[in-house]
């Protein structure tokens, strides 16, 4: 897919569909008024001919209008023109591309003529965004369902401009591709190894990344993480991922942490067969934190940034960990291994005290598709939110606000730690159905020894099927990239 940022009088080949907004109590934009002018009134009659206001989210489209010779025009509603801005931008333009991209034409041209370059940027990402697809695995896909648009301009005030506000925006958008790339390939391709192999290639960027395999973890005590990986022949890894890009080298890093579990079945506690599949982006989090650290190395961000991914694969076994089991964590506290399927938490619990004990990080914060109850709670738009730290907390829900992927916070009472109290270890790794997502924190903050810590549980964001935001095709979301980068951009940068 190209995107290009093009002049005001570009013209437009036949193979074309025009975009141009429309706002509220059908306001022509400036391009929209010199489309209708050019083909003598047909876009004013199709919209007097039809439902469409200029609401936000409406579209119309209208077929190769005489007079124009393009192949479509599409009137995108803008909402109140007064409330327009980058990230009404970013939908619209992802839209539009959505609407066209199997449509037979061949470029998609949209008018931000009007709008500061910065507003066409976003837009650029929205649309980069619109068109990721993961197709690597499809030899005989009808070329009729592939999609046709290859082009996209951009058509603003400034191309040199434009072209300049929309580089560190592509350079993110790799980021998310990286990210949904990771998510969304199998786990017989991605398993432990691979994906570390896959991060150890961003050492192109410039970060250093380290591989420890299960020698090196039993020998630091992660018989936490290891009891998770022991039923499967895939060796479990953790990748050590380092950025640092502050003035000084030996600055305090922020540290963020991933579940990647590769691919869970439940080990013994094993799941259902009806959508078992979808454990293959049990990973998410780890592929998060990767692709936060492509994004920062991508923008040399000046800042020191630790990445650490707990690689997993849980599979019952003849050597698989069994209910009742204990197992002893690196911080010393044992645990009993009520439910194999809550595997997640065991796996951070070992990333986590490795990452606060050999870093000391300013905090850290973890992504993990940890709980079935957070989609419960909070459906797919938002991912849950769990804290020991009001300002921590606050500022990434600011970058949520900001970046457009939704948090809510959720507490995590004392009190609710009877639940994980174990009769036989120093805890237990389930705590019952009630608050299922909460106490699932509550047994991660027992690893992080004190540090401000945040805990993002994105179970139910990692992956949209079908996606109500035309930013992300159906498939892997690579939620957390934008909001991270986002959020270290806005607090953490000199
Ligand atoms: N990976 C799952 C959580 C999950 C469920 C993610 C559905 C996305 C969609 C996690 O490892 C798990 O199995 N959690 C259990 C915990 C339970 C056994 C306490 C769950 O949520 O059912
Ligand atoms: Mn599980
Ligand atoms: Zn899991």
């Amino acid at each position: 897919m190209q995107i290009e940022f093009v002049a005001p009088d570009s013209a437009f080949a036949a193979n074309t569909a025009v975009a141009a907004l429309v706002f509220a109590d059908k306001a022509m934009s400036q391009a929209a008024q010199d489309l209708d002018r050019a083909s003598e009134g047909a876009l004013g009659r199709a919209v007097a001919a039809s439902r469409f206001t200029g609401a936000k989210g409406q579209s119309l489209e209208v077929s190769a209008p005489h007079g124009l010779g393009i192949g479509r025009v599409i009137l995108m509603g803008g909402g109140p023109r007064a409330e327009f801005n980058a990230k009404a931008a970013e939908q619209i333009a992802a839209s539009a591309y959505a609407a066209v991209k199997a449509s037979g034409l061949e470029a998609l041209a949209i008018d931000l003529a009007e709008w500061p370059v910065e507003v066409a940027a976003q837009a650029g990402l929205g649309v980069r965004l619109a068109a990721y697809r993961f197709d690597r695995y499809r030899t005989t896909e009808k070329p009729d369902k592939k999609p046709s648009v290859t082009k996209v301009q951009l058509v603003v005030s400034d191309p040199d401009k434009a072209t300049d506000a929309y580089d560190p925006l592509s350079t993110l958008s790799d980021a998310v591709y990286f990210a949904r790339d990771l998510i969304s390939e199998p786990a017989n391709i991605l398993y432990p190894e691979e994906f570390a192999r896959r991060v150890k290639r961003l050492e192109a960027l410039g970060l250093e990344v380290e591989i420890l395999g299960e020698k090196e973890m039993a020998a630091l005590g992660m018989g936490s993480l290891l009891g998770v990986g022991q039923g499967s022949i895939r060796e479990s890894q953790l990748a050590v991922i380092q950025w640092k890009g502050a003035a000084d080298p030996a600055a305090q890093p922020l540290a963020f942490v991933g579940k990647g579990v590769c691919f869970d079945t439940g080990g013994i506690s094993i799941k259902p067969a009806d959508g078992m599949e979808d454990m293959k982006w049990d990973m998410g989090g780890a592929a998060a934190v990767a692709g936060l650290m492509h994004a920062l190395a991508g923008r040399k961000a000046k800042v020191n940034v630790v990445g650490i991914l707990g690689l997993v694969e849980n599979m019952p076994g003849g050597n698989a960990q069994r209910p009742g089991d204990i197992v002893t964590s690196m911080s010393g506290k044992t645990i009993e291994v009520i439910n194999t399927d809550a595997e997640g938490r065991l796996v951070l619990a070992d990333a986590l005290w490795y990452c606060q004990q050999r870093f000391q990080p300013k905090f850290m914060v973890d992504l993990a598709t940890l709980t079935g109850a957070i989609i419960i709670a909070l459906g797919h738009d938002y991912a849950g939110l769990f804290s020991n730290n009001d300002d921590l907390s606050d500022k990434l829900l600011a970058a949520s606000k900001a970046s457009g992927e939704g948090l809510w916070r959720l507490p995590i009472p004392a009190s609710y730690e009877k639940q994980i109290e174990s009769m036989a270890a120093d805890i237990k790794n389930v705590g019952g159905r009630p608050g299922g997502s909460i106490t699932a924190a509550l047994f991660l903050q027992h690893f992080v020894n004190g540090l401000p810590w945040a805990h993002l549980d994105i179970a139910g964001t990692a992956w949209k099927k079908p996606s109500s935001d035309a930013t992300i095709p159906d498939g892997a979301t690579g939620f957390g990239v934008q909001l991270l980068d986002r959020f270290v951009a806005d607090h953490y940068e000199a």
